[in-house]
């Protein structure tokens, strides 16, 4: 698979203004992406599920102009939002290659978010595989391109170069992103649907987001993926990522739900150990996410109720959960983890679907 297969080589048609619009949900990764090489290819290869409820919903309004360069101004519940326009602009300059026709148009980009913006929940990656969407959509136009499963793979490519994890939100379900040997047909260059059974429970499983810090990050993704290289442990992460990825593959099958929390405990517990043993070194977790573990642990070993935790790169907590036990894992949280969250704020969400055109 080869980037040149996303570039346009049909002429552009002239078309007028108009707008197009996506809802795109977030993801949660079960084995993580951390560390990547240049042009946004991950040094080892990620699984996550599309989320249903944490989206963001972003129209694209073109406007055919000719004067060079890009133009576009950025609104997020309505308000121009000029600190975006740096990610922006980089973004749009890393697909301009793939997407020539971006310098035709003014764009006025509108997204909204259904949950709070830096609440560490992954913005990035809902916001700009929505977007990416958004832009295959303009590109059918131009190019007359009606080939849903390709542009839906350009878009899963593009939102890649936007923000890594942007990629798997796409698709629903699970998705594998980075090429991993056992794979056949996964890639560094976009997500693709994984592709052998998945049992029933986790079909539906549940995520219940724990909001303890909604404060800005205290480190970039970006940053904390460069701290990867020269890291004294990487070698040994990136192979358990294909080791943690081979193992998924029965397990996800099977419904082995052990087998699942080990794996998916020790990857959140292995994310944050890379960064607590990075030159600089630094502690995203909170005193709130150790307790909301601790209490976890005891939970699940009184009730024997198979709940686990995972985490990205911040201080919130991801609980996951079967769906049969939601009347039981919810009353828990709510009894029990909310008073770790700020202002007891938890967002509760499930495997979803993936990215939504919006009628105009
Ligand atoms: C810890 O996708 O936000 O959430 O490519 O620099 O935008 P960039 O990074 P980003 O990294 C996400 C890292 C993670 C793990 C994961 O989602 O796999």
């Amino acid at each position: 698979m080869h980037v040149e297969e996303f570039i346009p080589n049909t002429p552009q048609k002239k078309i007028g203004e108009g707008s197009v619009g996506f809802t795109s949900p977030s993801n949660i990764a079960l084995v993580k992406y951390w560390g990547k090489k240049p042009h946004q290819i991950p040094a080892n290869p990620s699984i996550s599920f599309t989320l249903n409820n944490c989206k963001t919903e972003t129209f694209l309004r073109y406007t055919p102009k000719t004067s060079d360069g890009f133009s576009f101004e950025v609104y997020l519940d309505g308000k121009k939002q000029p600190e975006f326009r740096p990610k922006i602009e980089q973004f749009f300059e890393r697909i301009s290659i793939y997407s020539p026709f971006l310098a035709n148009f003014h764009f006025d980009i509108e997204t909204t978010n259904t949950f709070p913006h830096s609440s560490g929940i992954a913005s990035s990656a809902s916001g700009m595989s929505a977007l990416a969407m958004c832009i295959v959509a303009l590109e059918a136009l131009v190019y007359e391109d009606s080939d849903a499963q390709f542009l839906k793979r350009k878009a899963s490519f593009l939102a890649r170069l936007g923000s890594g994890s942007a990629c798997r939100s796409i698709e629903g379900g699970f998705v594998v992103w980075g090429a991993h040997s056992s794979i056949l047909g996964s890639s560094d260059l976009e997500g693709v649907a994984f592709p052998f059974e998945v049992h029933e429970v986790f079909k539906d499983y549940q995520d219940a987001i724990l909001l303890v810090d909604k404060g800005e990050k205290q480190v970039s993704s970006s940053v904390g993926h460069n701290l990867m290289h020269n890291h004294p442990f990487a070698k040994e992460r990136f192979q358990q990522a294909h080791d943690h990825l081979d193992a998924l593959i029965p397990i996800l099958k099977s419904g082995d739900l052990n087998a699942f929390i080990h794996i998916i405990e020790r990857e959140a517990l292995t994310l944050h150990a890379m960064m607590m043993s990075s030159d600089p070194y630094f502690i995203l977790m909170k005193p709130n996410t150790l307790k909301v573990i601790n209490t976890l642990w005891s939970f699940r070993k009184e009730t024997q109720i198979p709940i686990c935790f995972t985490l990205d790169a911040g201080a919130n907590v991801h609980v996951l959960y079967p769906k049969r036990y939601a009347t039981e894992v919810e009353q828990f949280i709510q009894n029990k983890l909310s008073g770790y969250c700020q202002n007891g704020q938890y967002i509760l969400d499930h495997v979803g679907k993936g990215v939504e055109p919006i009628k105009i």
